[in-house]
C-alpha cells in the first residue's frame, strides 16, 4: 500500500520537475527525561508505513544511477538510522540500513548523519522540492541551507529550485482519497471503536467517574490491537459536555444526567472520529430525548446529503436547517427561520461546524474549496457528520429543565459512487438502541 502511494506521488511529481523531501515527525518531550510516544508523520507514514524516529524520505523523479550494476534507476531514497547494538540496547530496536530496501520498497537507503551532505547533490537540477515548512524549525533552516547551496551551482550552469512546494498540493490531494486497503483499516477502526462506545454505554452506572470509562475506552482501543485513541477521548458527563473541547476527564457521573463521548481508535495510525451520547442511568428523560431525537434528525439529513456530486457545505445546510427548525418549534429559540440564519441565533446551541475530513489524521489534509466553491464530493472521500446542541448550565434565556444537556452525534461516512457508506453504522444511535446497549450489562462486552 505504501508502495502504491509512493509511485502515485512520484508520477505527479515527474509531471512538476519536483522532488519530494517528508520528514517524519520528532520526538516530542512530555517533561524531564520523558517523551511522548513517537508517532510518525502522517505524510511520512503515508509514503513509507515506517515507523521509527529520525527519518526522512527523498524522492526523485528523475531516478538516479545506481552503484551496483543492472539495477534499476533509484527515486526512493530513505534516510534513516543505522543499527547500533549498544544504544538499541536502551532505546529500541533499530530496522538498519541493509533490511529497509527489501522490508519497505525503497530504492536505496542511506544513513540519516548524512542526510544534510547529501541533500544538495540529490536535489541538483530540480525546478520545485515538495517541502512542508513550519513544522521543525531546525529542519525548515537546514532546507534553505540547502536551497542556498544549490543557488550557488547556478554559474556552473544548474539550474537552481524556484518554488518550494507545499505538500498541500499533490500529496494531500491523494490522502484525501482512500483506496481500499486504506478502507479496510479505517473499517477495522470503526469495529473497534464500536466495541469501546458498546463497552462505555453498557458499564457506566450513575456514582462511576469519567476517568474510569476513559480507562475502558483507551483499554478496549488497546487490547483490539490498535495504536490507541486517535486523539485525546472527551469524556464529559453532564454540563461538562458543553465544553466542547473536555478532556478532563474527572468528574463523577450523576444519576439522570447524559454522558458525552467523543473518542475513536487509531489502527496504524488512520483514525476514527466518534460521538455518542447517552443517559448515565441508561433512560433518557423527556427534555434528554427531545434534544437527542433533534440532533440525531440533524446527523441524519447531513447524512441523507451526501453523495458524489454534492458539495461538501451542503452537509452543514442541512443539518443546521433541521436543528433550526427543532430548536424554534421547542421554544429554546425565538423568530423565524429566516431571522435566526440571518442573526446566527442559533450559534448560542451549536456553534462549530458539521463535518472535516478523516484519515490519518483526525481533521484530514485536503482542501475544501476548491475555485471559491464548495468542493464537490468524489467517490472515496471519507468525512464526518457531527451536529449538536449545548445547552449552558447557567442560560437563564431558557427553561431550567433545558439546562446543562449537550448532545453530540458523529459518524464517519465513506462516498460511494452510487451515495455513502456509515463506516460507523454498527455503534448504538438511535434511542431505542443507545438504551439497550446502557442495559445489555457490563460483563458481556468485557469478556
Ligand atoms: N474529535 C474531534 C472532532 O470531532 O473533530
Ligand atoms: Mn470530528
Ligand atoms: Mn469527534
Amino acid at each position: 500500500m505504501y508502495h502504491k502511494h509512493r509511485e502515485r506521488l512520484l508520477q505527479q511529481l515527474a509531471e512538476s520537475r519536483t522532488a519530494a523531501v517528508i520528514p517524519t515527525a520528532s520526538h516530542k518531550v512530555r517533561n524531564h527525561d520523558c517523551e511522548y510516544r513517537f508517532r510518525p508523520s502522517s505524510d511520512f507514514w503515508y509514503l513509507t508505513g515506517f515507523s521509527e524516529p529520525e527519518s526522512v524520505l527523498v524522492l526523485l523523479p528523475d531516478g538516479i544511477a545506481s552503484d551496483e550494476e543492472d539495477s534499476k534507476e533509484i527515486k526512493s531514497v530513505l534516510f534513516l538510522r543505522e543499527r547500533n547494538p549498544q544504544v538499541e540496547t536502551w532505546t529500541g530496536r533499530r530496522l538498519g540500513l541493509e533490511l529497509a530496501p527489501d522490508s519497505l520498497g525503497v530504492d536505496e537507503a542511506r544513513n540519516i548523519d548524512e542526510l544534510w551532505t547529501a541533500l544538495p547533490l540529490l536535489l541538483k537540477g530540480y525546478e520545485r522540492i515538495m517541502y512542508r515548512s513550519g513544522l521543525e524549525e531546525e529542519f525548515d533552516r537546514e532546507i534553505n541551507g540547502v536551497v542556498k547551496r544549490l543557488r550557488g551551482l547556478a554559474r556552473g550552469g544548474i539550474m537552481p529550485p524556484i518554488e518550494l512546494v507545499d505538500t498541500a498540493t499533490s500529496l494531500h490531494e491523494l490522502r484525501l482519497f482512500k483506496t481500499d486497503e486504506e478502507l479496510a483499516l479505517m473499517r477495522r477502526g470503526a469495529e473497534i471503536t464500536a466495541e469501546a462506545h458498546r463497552a462505555a454505554m453498557s458499564t457506566c452506572q450513575p456514582g462511576m467517574n469519567e476517568y474510569e470509562i476513559d480507562a475502558l475506552l483507551e483499554y478496549t482501543f488497546r487490547r483490539r490491537g490498535s495504536t490507541g485513541a486517535a486523539y485525546t477521548s472527551i469524556v464529559a458527563g453532564g454540563e461538562n459536555a458543553c465544553v466542547l473541547h473536555y478532556v478532563e476527564n474527572n468528574s463523577p457521573l450523576q444519576d439522570g444526567e447524559l454522558l458525552l463521548i467523543d473518542a475513536g481508535a487509531e489502527v496504524d495510525y488512520y483514525a476514527t472520529d466518534v460521538t455518542r451520547t447517552f443517559p448515565i442511568n441508561g433512560q433518557f428523560n423527556e427534555e434528554q430525548r427531545a434534544i437527542y431525537e433533534l440532533v440525531l434528525e440533524a446527523e441524519q439529513a447531513g447524512i441523507d446529503t451526501a453523495r458524489p456530486g454534492v458539495e461538501h457545505k451542503a452537509i452543514h445546510k442541512a443539518a443546521l436547517g433541521v436543528l433550526v427548525r427543532g430548536l424554534l418549534r421547542l421554544g429554546l429559540l425565538e423568530g423565524t427561520e429566516e431571522s435566526v440564519h440571518e442573526d446566527q441565533s442559533f450559534r448560542r446551541f451549536f456553534m462549530h461546524g458539521t463535518s472535516h475530513w478523516l484519515g490519518l489524521d483526525v481533521h484530514d489534509c485536503g482542501a475544501y474549496t476548491v475555485a471559491e466553491s464548495s468542493r464537490q464530493l468524489e467517490p472515496g472521500m471519507v468525512f464526518t457528520v457531527e451536529p449538536g446542541i449545548y445547552i449552558d448550565a447557567d442560560d437563564e434565556s431558557v427553561e431550567a429543565r433545558w439546562r446543562g444537556i449537550g448532545v453530540r452525534i458523529e459518524d464517519d461516512v465513506l462516498i460511494t459512487p452510487e451515495g455513502n457508506e456509515v463506516l460507523t453504522a454498527g455503534i448504538p444511535r438511535s434511542v431505542q438502541e443507545v438504551e439497550d446497549a446502557c442495559k445489555s450489562g457490563a460483563l458481556e462486552t468485557m469478556v
